[in-house]
């Protein structure tokens, strides 16, 4: 079976849980050295990934990419707009194509339904770079990050404050598989996807949907937030009005843990859904979150070749 990672239970908690601890490992063996050097076994030497990119990035794209090389391997990155993708061509015929050109593959885009048909007709491994409906890459570097700041995920306490989207989904989803427990504090009509947190209450993690700010963040362990308007979304006056009551600031934080850290994907609106003072501030953990994409990808794509 050719294994893909269109969500994290596409690999379950095991596999999860192997992929964490073999970023921890590899990330401490590599400290201080140049960041496009291969680690000694250079595990995926002579594999190729293809990117593909329907839409903008900057994280996924550079850190798959060294992710790539520090695993031996070597990636080709494909701006939709500029491939034949872009005019048309099949999402299958795509599929059938790069499976004979690139050992995987991964995709950004807007429509969760076409990464799963990208993955019916591929045969090699389809990573999914962020849908509209889900962000599972994100979440293994926000588990990552969690586990280097010496927080064990089961019992945890996050907090997530703002719009209902696919990091939020994705971050639902693992706290069912890490059995973390995750207060939403979301606007009405802006909620997550119900079958996520459906999934997460039945693996027995509390998800709690709240209106109120203030009791999303009462003494958690972790605040988390991302933008208020996702990319492909309608920059509407009303919903970044309906969003305003939870920005993440000083004031809000204040009644988080003592030691809660922030965490947020990245890019931010600083004045929008996070203030310079916390995403700057000694809680923010952002900039190694955003370093850890690289090392949790590397397990990823590892797990996926099934070397892990
Ligand atoms: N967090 C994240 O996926 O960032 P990019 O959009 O820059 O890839
Ligand atoms: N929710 C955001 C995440 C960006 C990394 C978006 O989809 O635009």
């Amino acid at each position: 079976m050719t294994r893909h990672v269109l969500d994290l239970s596409d690999a379950g908690t095991d596999a999860l849980a192997a992929m964490l601890g073999d970023a921890l490992t590899r990330k401490s063996a590599r400290q201080g050295w140049p960041k496009g050097k291969p680690d000694d076994d250079a595990p995926l030497a002579g594999h190729v990934l293809a990117m593909v990119f329907e839409k903008n990035s900057t994280r996924t794209r550079v850190s798959f990419d060294v992710a790539m090389r520090q695993l031996g391997g070597s990636a080709i990155v494909l701006d939709a707009g500029t491939t034949q993708l872009g005019r048309g061509e099949t999402v299958a015929d795509t599929a059938r194509v790069l499976s004979r050109m690139a050992d995987a593959i991964m995709l950004r885009t807007d429509d969760h339904a076409k990464i799963e048909e990208l993955a019916h007709y591929a045969t090699v491994p389809v990573i999914n770079g962020l849908t509209d409906r889900s962000h599972p890459c994100q979440i293994m570097a926000d588990l990552l990050t969690l586990l280097e700041r010496g927080k064990a995920l089961p019992g945890l306490e996050l907090a997530w404050l703002g719009d209902g989207n696919n990091v939020l989904n994705s971050l639902i989803e693992a706290a069912g598989l890490f059995k973390f427990n995750l207060r939403a504090g979301v606007p009405q009509g802006y909620e997550p996807d119900a079958s996520f947190i459906e999934r997460a209450r039945a693996a027995g993690a509390t998800i709690t949907l709240t209106r109120d700010a203030a009791e999303a963040v009462r003494g958690a362990d972790v605040v988390v937030t991302d933008t208020w308007v996702s990319m492909g979304q309608d920059h509407a006056h009303n919903k970044v009005a309906a969003m305003a009551p939870f920005q993440v600031n000083e004031a809000l934080m204040a009644g988080a843990a003592s030691d809660a850290l922030f965490l947020h994907c990245l890019p931010a609106h600083r004045g929008e859904e996070v203030t310079d003072a916390v995403i700057d501030g000694p809680r923010s953990a952002v900039w190694d979150e955003a370093e850890n994409r690289i090392h949790a990808q590397k397990s990823v794509l590892r797990w996926v070749f099934g070397q892990l």
